[in-house]
Formats: structure tokens, C-alpha cells, sequence
């Protein structure tokens, strides 16, 4: 089933309840929160208290990207404050099983994401203990930066790989440069979940920009 899940990382951060309540209007799926702390990627964003501030602005799911070192220490405040799912980079966890596990022993779906330079290999042993994975399509940090079209191969493979598997349920999530030129692409290359910022959230009319990356 194909998911859109605007990144607040574009949204006006002065208005954020509102934003997100426009997003889910907007016919969003899930809403997508990227937590940056300056040391994996070079940009800071926010943290659990801003997430749970904007919590009673919708009833979708909060998808949590933690773009950051040690992500584990901040899973117990991002559980409170309301997070529905939890991806973790592969590039910044050195026991990424146990991670995983440390996600799934929260009673979340755990989704591991992975830079554009890093191999699908690192997946091998914990594809069975995982509900997502997300292909970066730009090298984490920012918005607003170009779709990268190497990275369509890499969809593809991890498609036909979990097919081979027996797990076509596993989401395939793709997060950078998304928009209507390139989301016809990721999808015919079997993502489903589709992130989009810039694009979403830059729209004059969003309704319009979830039609079309879903049209
Ligand atoms: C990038 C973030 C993205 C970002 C995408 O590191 O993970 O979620 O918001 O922004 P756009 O859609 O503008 O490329
Ligand atoms: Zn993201």
C-alpha cells in the first residue's frame, strides 16, 4: 500500500501544530519527524519535547527518523513522547540487532535506514526482525537537496530480495528529493512509503501534492 509522509522538516516550525493538522487534511499518511544532533549528520533539529508539544495535533503515526549517534539513549523519551515508529540509521548503530531489538522490546515497529553509500548487505541479518527500511535517496542532513537516480537499483533489489524472502509486507521508504517527477520512479522500483519535504510542504495546494506523488 502506497504511504505519503510529509517531512516537518519543511514546515514552518513558528506553526507546527497547524502544519501537521494541515498535513493530515492534506490526506498525509504518517508524519514524518527527522532528529538531526549536529555529530551523524550536520545539522541539529529538535528533540522528544517538541515532538510531544505537537502530539494532540494529529492521531497519525508519528514516523521518528533518528538521524543520530546512540540513537538507543533517546528512545525511552521519544516513546513518551508519543513516537508510533522508530527507524535508526545502520551507519550509526555498531549492535544494530540489538537495536532493532531494543526497538521491538518498546512494542514498536522498527525501521533501519540506510546513507546512499551503504550497501543493502548490512541488512542481511536483521531483514527478519525489521518492518521497514528506508533507502536514503540523498545523503541525510537537509532538505530540499536532488533526488539521487543511483539509488533506484538499490529499490530494486531490496524489492526483489524481499520478495525472494517471503516478506513483501516489509515497507520500503525512500526519503530525500521526493516529488512528482521522481516519485513515478521510486515507486515503479517497489518503494512504498514516500517522504516528501520540500515538495509537500512548498505546495500551494497540498492535497494536490499528495495526489500527485500518489497519482
Ligand atoms: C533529510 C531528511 C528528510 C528531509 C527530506 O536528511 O531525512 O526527511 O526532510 O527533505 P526533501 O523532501 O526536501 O528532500
Ligand atoms: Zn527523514
Amino acid at each position: 500500500m502506497l504511504m505519503i509522509a510529509p517531512s516537518i522538516l519543511a514546515a514552518d516550525f513558528a506553526k507546527l501544530g497547524e502544519e501537521i493538522r494541515s498535513a493530515e487534511a492534506a490526506g498525509a499518511d504518517w508524519i514524518h519527524i527527522d532528529i538531526m544532533d549536529n555529530h551523524f549528520v550536520p545539522n541539529l533539529t529538535f528533540g522528544a519535547p517538541v515532538v510531544k508539544a505537537v502530539r494532540s495535533a494529529t492521531a497519525l503515526t508519528f514516523d521518528v527518523h533518528l538521524m543520530t549517534e546512540r540513537p538507543e539513549t533517546l528512545f525511552p523519551a521519544m516513546v513518551d513522547a508519543g513516537a508510533d515508529r522508530l527507524t535508526v540509521h545502520a551507519e550509526a548503530c555498531v549492535h544494530l540487532h540489538r537495536t532493532v531489538h531494543q526497538i521491538r522490546e518498546l512494542g514498536l515497529p522498527a525501521g533501519v535506514a540506510l546513507n546512499p553509500h551503504t550497501p543493502l548487505a548490512v541488512l542481511d541479518h536483521v531483514l527478519e526482525d525489521i518492518d521497514l527500511l528506508l533507502i536514503m535517496t540523498v545523503n541525510p542532513g537537509f532538505g530540499g537537496q536532488s533526488f539521487i537516480p543511483g539509488m533506484l537499483p538499490k529499490i530494486r533489489e531490496l524489492r526483489s530480495r524481499l520478495n525472494a524472502l517471503g516478506r513483501p509486507d516489509v515497507h520500503i521508504q525512500v526519503d530525500g528529493g521526493i516529488t512528482d517527477e521522481t516519485a513515478p520512479l521510486v515507486r515503479e522500483a517497489g518503494a512504498n512509503v514516500l517522504v516528501a519535504g520540500s515538495y509537500f510542504f512548498g505546495h500551494s495546494d497540498r492535497r494536490q501534492a499528495v495526489a500527485s506523488l500518489k497519482a
